[in-house]
């Protein structure tokens, strides 16, 4: 017999998944799903939702922070036949073993996985598990497509969905911002059944909705000096191409331009980064695409990119019904709605930024790690996003960013960490470093080894960043932080 692939096995165990979940219909027994907040989140629930509605199932959907007690006390209040985690769970086997192991739960998630179970009610699909990378070979929408799939094969049609997924999590790390491994099985499902192109073209934020000038002086990857944060100079920079800004009275897009047109612009970017040094810059300009074909043009949800971040948007701005209800079809009222969400989500991240580098004291360098003190001026569930955004701009890239914000009526401190490739190549795994320092000082966290989270109580603030520095400081020299996860 062939031996059985790593992503064999990882399909066998969606159809294990699969099995229970329509089990559990055919009873006509209660789901309770819940997902994670951000894009991959929403977009993981939206595929599930969407598949639940056609085996004409009964189900809720929750969307949450993270897995902790009032998870549990839900669960325990609803008593469903069956309950559904999706983009999160599987750093959580312990708690959901303890506190209720008589519930059948089935795990859809691509974190690292904390602990183990023996326990045959909880069935947990994890790449993880089969050696699979969670960070970038699969999101957590795109384990819930796979076990969507095993369903019925006529769940295919949510690929694009589960593409989206990947994107917020950013997992289009290969060449030319291509996917790998389950990633690219679930492009290629895409683009069989016609709902997906993957082009070449400038990789530039906001293809379809942003007037290109827009678009270039609000590019900060690649970072373009003397262009970005530069409306009339990148204007300038179009016009004087002779690429017509607009046509009618409509401002076009870069998705609207002609192909020579396109050549245009980018010949003459390249030029321009060139002129100032920026070689690798100039590598990075262009690479894949994604196109989902059937949106409306010139909308964000044509573009995988602008659509994650419109789903993030809704999760991170307590909205993640309106992302839910796109991802399963909605193209009317939810639509709208989340578009508003998103300018209100884009002027608080802009606040964010600006705050932060208002003074020194905000954004301090340690021994190892950079920390944002965000305290109670940053709202805990767009803390993630900040550091995100920030961690490509410090000066020391092998430096991990820790940002916080406070969570007052909780009494406890909300960290999200992100690192760098170059951090990685060192030795450094974020997840370990969050659940290790949150665990030594009585708190909770976890996530991937690029980026990771974790919840402290507020008095133990400077006490996780010490040993979060620590363990980081560890990490580069190459020993063991205690109790590792395998992967
Ligand atoms: O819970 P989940 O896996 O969906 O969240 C991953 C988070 O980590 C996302 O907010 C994503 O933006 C971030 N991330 C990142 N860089 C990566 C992978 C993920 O910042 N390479
Ligand atoms: O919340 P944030 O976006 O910073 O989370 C980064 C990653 O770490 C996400 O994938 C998130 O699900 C994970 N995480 C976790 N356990 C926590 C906090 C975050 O697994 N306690
Ligand atoms: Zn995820």
């Amino acid at each position: 017999m062939l031996q059985q692939t790593a992503i064999d096995k990882f399909l066998v165990k969606s159809e294990e998944a699969a099995k229970v979940i329509i089990e559990t219909v055919q009873k006509d027994g209660n789901i309770s799903v819940f997902s994670h907040l951000d894009a991959d989140g929403v977009a993981a629930a939206g595929v599930i939702g969407k598949m639940l509605v056609r085996l004409d199932a009964r189900f809720r959907i929750r969307v949450m922070q993270w897995v902790d007690d009032k998870i549990v006390e839900a669960i325990k209040a609803d008593k469903p036949e069956l309950v559904i985690m999706t983009d999160f769970g599987s750093g959580y086997l312990d708690l959901l073993n303890e506190k209720i192991p008589d519930y059948n739960v089935v795990i859809l998630d691509h974190h690292q996985i904390t602990g183990t179970t023996n326990n045959p009610r909880i069935v947990q699909l994890n790449p993880h598990l089969y050696g699979i990378d969670g960070a970038t070979e699969v999101s957590g929408s795109g384990v819930a497509y796979f076990a969507a799939k095993a369903v019925n094969a006529e769940n295919v049609d949510l690929a694009p969905i589960a593409l989206v997924g990947a994107l917020g999590d950013m997992q289009d790390k290969y060449e030319q911002r291509s996917f790998h491994s389950l990633n690219e099985i679930i492009v290629n499902d895409a683009v069989a059944v016609g709902l997906l192109k993957v082009e070449k073209d400038l990789t530039f934020f906001g293809r379809e909705t942003r007037p290109i000038h827009k678009m270039l002086a609000t590019t900060t990857n690649p970072f373009i000096p003397g262009l970005s944060g530069q409306e009339t100079d990148a204007l300038n920079f179009v016009a004087n191409l002779d690429i017509p800004l607009k046509e009618g009275d409509r401002l076009r897009a870069l998705c609207d331009l002609k192909d020579d047109e396109r050549k245009k612009l980018c010949t003459a970017l390249a030029d321009y980064l060139l002129s100032k040094g920026l070689h690798l810059e100039v590598e990075n300009l262009i690479g894949n695409v994604y196109v989902l074909t059937k949106e409306e043009p010139n909308t964000a949800l044509r573009d995988g990119r602008e659509f994650a971040v419109l789903l993030n948007s809704t999760g991170r701005m307590d909205k993640p019904s309106l992302g839910i209800a796109i991802c399963m079809g909605d193209r009317k009222c939810a639509l709208e709605e989340a578009n508003k969400i998103l300018e209100g989500y884009r002027k608080n991240i802009n606040k964010y930024l600006g705050w932060v580098m208002e003074k020194p004291e905000r954004l301090r360098e340690l021994n190892h790690i950079y920390v944002i003190y965000g305290e109670n001026f940053i709202n805990e569930k767009i803390i993630g996003t900040v550091s995100s955004i920030l961690v490509s701009g410090l000066t020391n890239n092998e430096k991990p960013l820790l940002a916080f914000a406070n969570i007052e009526q909780e009494q406890a401190a909300k960290f999200s960490g992100r690192t760098t490739e170059a951090a990685l190549r060192k030795g450094v795994n974020l997840g370990d470093v969050m659940r290790i320092a949150s665990e030594t000082h009585g708190g909770k966290g976890g996530g991937h080894n690029i980026a990771a989270g974790a919840q402290v109580s507020l008095d133990k603030i400077e006490d996780f960043i010490k040993t979060a520095d620590e363990l980081v400081g560890k990490q580069l020299k190459g020993e063991k932080i205690g109790n590792e996860n395998s992967n």
